[in-house]
């Protein structure tokens, strides 16, 4: 390998490794630490993001904020990019992890309902996002509530009341 290039090498590991040590001392207690306790973590902050941006959606829609067509946009880009992230949350070993979660255990046993869900999130929040600058408020309802009914439906199967 040329010089160079193994400094390079070199200087990218150590910058991972500060990264990384950083974050552990940033958790304090990290629940154990254990890589299925961080993928718990890692979800449920995918789903809060994915909450904060679809809640301020839902009330431009429902007329308890005002209307703003490019931030509309930019947030339904974002919970659709967001769901994309869904999947890799739900790995097997987060079954053992003791970092608490929502999540029944019967999304195990149907994991291809729940996987179909995920997929029905991200077509239904394709759609939102895909929707032009200029579409009415009045087009946003259907497919809002369509990606709100995916939520919904997901939570009341597999996820336990919060
Ligand atoms: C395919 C299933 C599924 C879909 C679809 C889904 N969720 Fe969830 N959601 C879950 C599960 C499971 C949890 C609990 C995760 C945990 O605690 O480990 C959760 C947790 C949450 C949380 C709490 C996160 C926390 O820990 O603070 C929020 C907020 C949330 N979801 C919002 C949404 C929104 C908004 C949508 C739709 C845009 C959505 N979810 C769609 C399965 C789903």
């Amino acid at each position: 390998m040329e010089m160079n290039q193994m400094m390079s090498k070199l200087m990218l590991t150590v910058l991972l490794l500060s990264v990384s040590v950083g974050s552990a001392a940033h958790n304090g207690h990290d629940h154990g630490g254990s890589e299925a306790n961080k993928t718990v973590i890692y979800r449920q902050s995918v789903f809060k993001m994915m909450g904060w941006h679809f809640k301020a959606m839902g009330k431009m829609v429902q007329g308890r904020a005002e209307y703003d067509a490019e931030d509309f946009q930019r947030r339904a880009k974002l919970v659709h990019a967001l769901t994309q992230m869904v999947a890799e949350g739900f790995t097997p070993n987060t079954q053992d992890a003791d970092a608490e979660t929502a999540l029944k255990d019967e999304m195990w046993y149907q994991k291809n309902r729940f996987d179909g869900l995920v997929k029905e999130l991200q077509e239904a929040s394709s759609e939102l996002a895909k929707l032009p600058v200029t579409a009415d408020k009045n087009e946003l309802r259907k497919p809002l509530g369509r990606v709100a009914r995916t939520c919904k439906q997901c939570h009341d199967r597999f996820r336990h009341p919060l």
